[in-house]
């Protein structure tokens, strides 16, 4: 087991999402140790962000966490979160995506009318770091300091790919998410391919913002969480706690070295090597084709994206 990995947060502001379970509840505990001026709980309902709150301080007596509201399988939701935290958040030095959802093989259409894994854990979180990039990027520069974007990812990108007829298709994304698509076979590895896609965001955000912000996509290892509620006996038995697995997020928050951990995937508090296939030609072309889809997407879903994406990436 890896040892936690201890700071200061005096003054500065963090935010996780999926923070009233498993992993993120874990992760919030412990920056909660570590005195943040802010720790912003992100659950699916103010309820029960502040069921979380109230735990977090029983459990470390700290008092300035914040509830907020986020649905990532409703753009809408997306897009209004942000609308508010651009109104109370004066600064974000940590950003958490660690919300996802598992739904064990069941093909599931979102609202927005997305499969649900590929909206809750891949479309969703991406369109909320880019909405919050102004945000971001302005605490970097009025404070000097290095603002953190950490994509909970998993090891389970080594058991998978984007199959090579939907990189060939004219929209990989719409052509992922549709039902015909998704055949058993194509479905039994739709968790993996989302968790692949954490790892491009980071990718292309490490390659497109200024150095002085840290993208970085982490694996927690094997939990005994929301996720695998389902596992019990021995095969339980193998799993970490959600306390250690959480470990891994702050690592990627607060660890390391900056440039060591930029649009790296870290795993046990070490940068680890991704998937050959992800290192590949047809890995690489997949990851630029469904950056463009992504980015046409999100500006059809929020006026925003159009002008963080022109003040952001430039050059
Ligand atoms: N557990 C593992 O072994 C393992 C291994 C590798 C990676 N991971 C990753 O670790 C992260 C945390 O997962 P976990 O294991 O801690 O699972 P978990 O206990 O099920 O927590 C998942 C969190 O995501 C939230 N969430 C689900 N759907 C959402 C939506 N539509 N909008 C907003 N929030 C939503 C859940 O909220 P509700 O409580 O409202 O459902 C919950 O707070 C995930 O990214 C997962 O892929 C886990």
């Amino acid at each position: 087991m890896v040892p936690i990995v201890r700071g200061d947060l005096t003054g500065k502001t963090v935010m996780v999402t999926g923070a009233n379970s498993g992993i993120g509840f874990e992760a919030a505990k412990h920056f909660a140790t570590m005195n943040p001026a802010r720790l912003i709980i992100v659950c699916r309902s103010v309820e029960k962000a502040q069921q979380s709150i109230k735990q977090i301080q029983e459990e470390t007596g700290y008092k300035n966490a914040e509830p907020m509201a986020l649905d990532l399988g409703k753009f809408s939701s997306i897009s209004e979160f942000v609308t508010q935290a651009s109104k109370t958040l004066d600064r974000l030095d940590i950003l958490v995506e660690n919300a996802a959802v598992a739904t064990m093989g069941k093909y599931i259409q979102t609202e927005d009318g997305w499969e649900s894994m590929l909206q809750v854990n891949s479309l969703g979180p991406a369109l909320h770091v880019l909405l919050l990039l102004p945000i971001i990027m302005n605490t970097a520069k009025s404070h000097s300091v290095v603002p953190r974007i950490v994509v909970v990812s998993s090891e389970v990108i080594f058991f998978a790919n984007i199959g090579s007829d939907a990189i060939a298709a004219s929209n990989t994304l719409e052509t992922l998410s549709s039902k015909e698509y998704c055949t058993p076979e194509v479905f039994a590895t739709r968790y993996q391919q989302s968790k692949i896609l954490n790892i491009m965001l980071v990718h292309k955000l490490a390659e497109l913002l200024p150095t002085n912000i840290v993208p970085v996509a982490l694996n927690p290892g094997f939990c005994l969480s929301g996720l695998r509620r389902d596992a019990e006996g021995e095969r339980a038995a193998k799993f970490q706690t959600n306390g250690e697995g959480s470990r891994q997020i702050i690592y990627s928050a607060i660890g390391g070295k900056d440039e060591e951990l930029r649009g790296a995937f870290t795993s046990y508090s070490q940068v680890l090597e991704i998937s050959d296939w992800m290192l590949s030609e047809e890995g690489k072309k997949a990851e630029d084709k469904i950056w463009v889809e992504m980015i046409d997407l999100f500006g059809k879903l929020d006026d925003r994206i159009p002008g963080i994406v022109a003040e952001c990436f430039k050059a």
